[in-house]
């Protein structure tokens, strides 16, 4: 599963990629509202940071299929074609934008993915990869996990090129559900991400296994100094 860094935040982002396995970094509107500055230098400043080949994602704004294809252009000569991918809401608009933005080349998350019909239509105009918001349907009612496992179903059945990139989690195990589901990606928020190791249990664990070899060998040994 790739898991990427649902956030813009560079001092985050830097903590959290020197520790743990990223694939990439991913945003919204809201997480570029939240960061403050200039949207594009932001944008350069991570792509900088993260290199080249691995994945960026950032959010259209207008509502126009034809002007979203025009901010397309934009972000990406800002940032790179080459591992950035074009969000796009999955709306009557923004289905008519991934058509033509396939046309063009550009690569295409279709995102505020709610429903399966959404997912369906998105992967069938083309997207690379479709957004459920796997808590904000829970939070409607819904069953968010349900939802990306029966798009998935979906793109089995038909075959379809298109992969899931999952987003809005506030728990790891609903992360894990959907890594036994076989789902490409998981957008996960920092909270989610330092979540997934924070485990007083294991904590212990560790400081056992230490204070019995410093038993042995004597305060602050490790085989560096032994
Ligand atoms: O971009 C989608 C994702 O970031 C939404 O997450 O936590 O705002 O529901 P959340």
């Amino acid at each position: 599963m790739k898991l990427f860094i649902d956030d813009l935040n560079l001092e985050k982002v830097r903590e959290l990629w020197d520790l743990y396995p990223v694939d990439g970094v991913t945003s919204n509107p809201t997480i570029l509202a939240r960061t403050g500055g200039n949207p594009l230098e932001v944008l350069k400043e991570v792509r900088a940071f993260i290199g080249p080949d691995k994945i960026l994602m950032t959010q259209v704004i207008s509502e126009k299929a034809e002007d979203m294809l025009a901010e397309a252009k934009v972000i990406t000569d800002a940032v790179g074609r080459e591992h950035t991918y074009v969000k796009v809401p999955a709306t009557p608009q923004g289905i008519k934008a991934v058509k033509l933005m396939k046309k063009e080349g550009y690569q295409v998350c279709a995102t505020a993915v709610y429903t399966v019909g959404q997912g369906l239509l998105a992967a069938q105009a083309g997207a690379d990869l479709v957004a459920p918001y796997i808590s904000r349907i829970d939070n409607l009612g819904g069953d968010g996990l349900q939802v990306a496992k029966d798009i998935q179903d979906i793109l089995n059945i038909y075959q379809l090129p298109t992969g899931i990139s999952s987003a809005s989690f506030k728990t790891t195990r609903q992360v894990v559900e959907l890594a036994k589901y076989g789902i490409e990606a998981a957008a996960i928020s920092v909270g989610v991400w330092e979540s997934f190791l924070k485990n007083e249990v294991v904590d212990m664990a560790v400081s056992k296994f230490n204070s019995d070899f410093r038993a042995l060998t004597g305060d602050g040994k490790t085989f560096l100094n032994l």
